[in-house]
């Protein structure tokens, strides 16, 4: 296959030094980069950098007579696959929305029928201005794609959405972006992924919890994700960053957890992965309990909602797939077909956990039941597990 080829513009912000280290990451997966650098843009990094890191000419000006004989602002789109704008920053947006077309980068941009992926990176302010959330739906709806913002610190000093996406992850975006369609097989899709523990207070700073790591959460969430859908994680507390291209709620108890599961339907698919506390603490001590001066108190306890049967029988907001994972140690198909049927849901993930390295780990042995029958996995590590239970359900919903 001829090597793949992405058109990225560098805007004018503080975030072009970022687009250097995307050339990098691009060309070491053998993809190609030529890019054009706009007058506010080379006020940020310099054509010799970009030029020696992409390995090709750095375009600039539109009106570069020897520019257009080599190689004209239609030639530049008609050459890559993808049009990148890293920093994309307010001014580059408002042009691409209105169809401006005064310099190189914004005609380039009105001239291609490639698509476009766009990494936004500006002050707050003007991110959350409503000139730019209106550019931002008008670029939305004639197909452009999006990665980022991120909230964050930024460099004019001040704190929220604005911060363009870190080089890996746009990364990523362009990946998913250049492998099509026949890839992204749930791309329209939504899913709710829960993982990790959750914590149940017993007074300020104590809590009850488990040994969950997440990480089998975490993978199907992503694994999901590179299959095109739009993932929310509700996630207990865990020691994991956000997989790429996923958006995380972060809860801490299982009443917490319930309701950030309903708020993110209607989705397609539900994987409940998450370790919920089967109990809490009736009545979690508003004041931290003392040692002294009183005999220890027993901890009463309460059963948590059952956020799998909840959402297994959600009525007309019922997902169309739900699958809940078990954990067993012992009549691991007997167990797992009650759980099923007492839960309501599509689809019991089984794991053995009577082998040591389970929890925690990195590997995982899986049994997939369902009504029609049980489908054994081999052991395999966690990202596997979730790659593959991923195609299955890309296979399953429609
Ligand atoms: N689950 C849930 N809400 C709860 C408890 C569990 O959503 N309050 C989900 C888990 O996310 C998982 C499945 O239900 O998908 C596990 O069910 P559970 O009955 O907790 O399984 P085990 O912990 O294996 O239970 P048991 O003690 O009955 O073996």
């Amino acid at each position: 296959m001829a090597e793949q080829s992405v058109l990225l513009i560098v805007g004018g912000g503080i975030a072009a030094y970022k687009a250097l280290e995307l050339v990098r990451l691009l060309r070491k997966a053998g993809i190609g980069v030529r890019c054009i650098l706009t007058r506010a843009g080379a006020q940020f990094v310099t054509p010799l950098s970009l030029s020696a890191l992409s390995e090709n000419k750095v375009f600039a000006d539109l009106f570069s007579l020897t520019d257009e004989a080599e190689m004209g602002h239609i030639e530049l789109s008609r050459a890559s696959d993808l049009v990148v704008v890293a920093p994309a920053t307010a001014d580059l947006m408002a042009k691409a929305a209105h169809g401006q077309a005064d310099d190189l980068a914004s005609t380039t941009l009105l001239a291609t029928d490639k698509r476009v992926l766009m990494a936004p990176a500006m002050n707050v302010r003007m991110w959350l201005h409503p000139a730019t959330q209106r550019n931002l739906a008008t670029l939305k709806s004639d197909g452009v794609l999006l990665v980022g913002p991120d909230e964050g610190a930024m460099a004019c000093g001040e704190f929220g959405p604005g911060r363009m996406a870190e080089p890996e992850v746009i990364f990523a975006a362009i990946q998913a972006a250049l492998a099509g369609p026949a890839a992204r097989p749930l791309a329209g899709k939504r899913a709710l992924v829960t993982a990790g523990p959750t914590l149940e207070p017993i007074d300020p700073v104590r809590f009850l919890s488990n040994r969950s790591s997440g990480k089998q959460g975490y993978a199907i969430a992503e694994a999901l994700a590179q299959l095109g859908a739009e993932v929310v994680l509700v996630s207990g507390p865990t020691a994991l960053p956000a997989p790429v291209g996923v958006s995380r709620v972060e809860v801490e108890t299982a009443q917490e957890m319930l309701v950030a599961s309903q708020s993110a339907l209607p989705v397609d698919v539900a994987v409940l992965v998450a370790a919920v506390a089967d109990w809490r603490p009736t009545q979690p001590a508003a004041r931290k309990i003392k040692k002294f001066g009183a005999a220890p108190a027993p901890i009463t306890l309460v059963e948590n909602p059952d956020i799998l049967a909840t959402l297994s029988a959600q009525g007309p907001m019922r997902p169309q797939l739900v699958i809940g994972f078990a954990a067993e140690t012992n009549d691991l198909d007997h167990n797992s077909q009650a759980k099923l049927a007492r839960k309501g849901c599509d689809w019991v993930v089984a794991n053995d956990v009577s082998q040591e390295g389970v929890m925690g780990g990195d590997s995982n042995t899986v049994s997939i039941l369902s009504r029609d029958g049980v489908e054994r996995w081999e052991t395999a590590d966690k990202g596997a597990v979730a790659r593959r239970l991923a195609a299955k359900i890309a296979e399953t919903i429609h």
